[in-house]
């Protein structure tokens, strides 16, 4: 019996500590840990907890930050250059499929060079609604480039319904840039 009880006593410690983490996790913000910690805390709150660490951690400043506002414009700034970086690729691509004559892939192509570009400028303008602390307009901007990329890959999607079907080249790229598009939101939520 007396072993069961230190066994029972063990256990209530490590439940108790763990219920102090979870209590600062839901009520204290992240606002006064610094640096790696303030990544780690704030990325704990995005639902990709893994691409939310390695895209903060690829910008070295993303480190020293100690305020949240400076994670949300990294993490704005990534989303955008991820953009940025899906729209030259859609170019490279462009000429293949009028190589290949699919005109379908082509016009899909086309499509998502106009729905990346629309993204870029709607992070672009987020980042200007963040400095201006509106985070109601910076959740509708992001909202909307997410949608942007959304509609990029349902254009493949649709093109099942004509004779020359191609899967989307861009569902990995469209993914990811949804699950930063996603992590800046839930970063910038925390500000309000
Ligand atoms: C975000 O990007 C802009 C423009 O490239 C740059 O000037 C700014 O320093 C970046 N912000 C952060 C927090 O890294
Ligand atoms: C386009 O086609 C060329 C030649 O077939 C190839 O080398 C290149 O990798 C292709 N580009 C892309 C983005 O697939």
């Amino acid at each position: 019996m007396a072993s069961r009880e230190a066994f029972n006593q063990c256990l209530v410690l490590p439940i108790l500590l763990l219920n102090c983490f979870v209590l600062l996790g839901q009520c204290g913000r992240p606002h006064n840990t610094e640096g790696e910690d303030l990544v780690t805390e704030t990325c704990k709150h995005t639902l990709h907890f893994q691409v939310c660490i390695s895209s903060l951690r690829s910008v070295p400043s993303s480190s020293k930050a100690s305020d949240l506002k400076v994670l949300a414009e990294i993490a704005l700034n990534l989303s955008t250059a991820y953009a940025a970086d899906t729209l030259s690729y859609v170019h490279e691509l462009q000429p293949n499929s009028s190589a290949a004559n699919n005109i379908y892939v082509s016009r899909c192509l086309r499509d998502c060079e106009e729905e990346f570009s629309e993204a870029i400028e709607n992070l672009q303008d987020s980042k200007q609604a963040l400095g201006n602390g509106d985070c109601d307009q910076v959740d509708t901007l992001v909202s909307a480039a997410m949608s942007d990329a959304q509609t990029c890959e349902d254009g493949f999607k649709d093109m099942k319904n004509e004779d020359s079907y191609s899967t989307s080249p861009l569902t990995e790229r469209n993914r990811y840039f949804s699950e930063l598009c996603s992590n800046a939101l839930a970063i910038t939520k925390l500000l309000v």
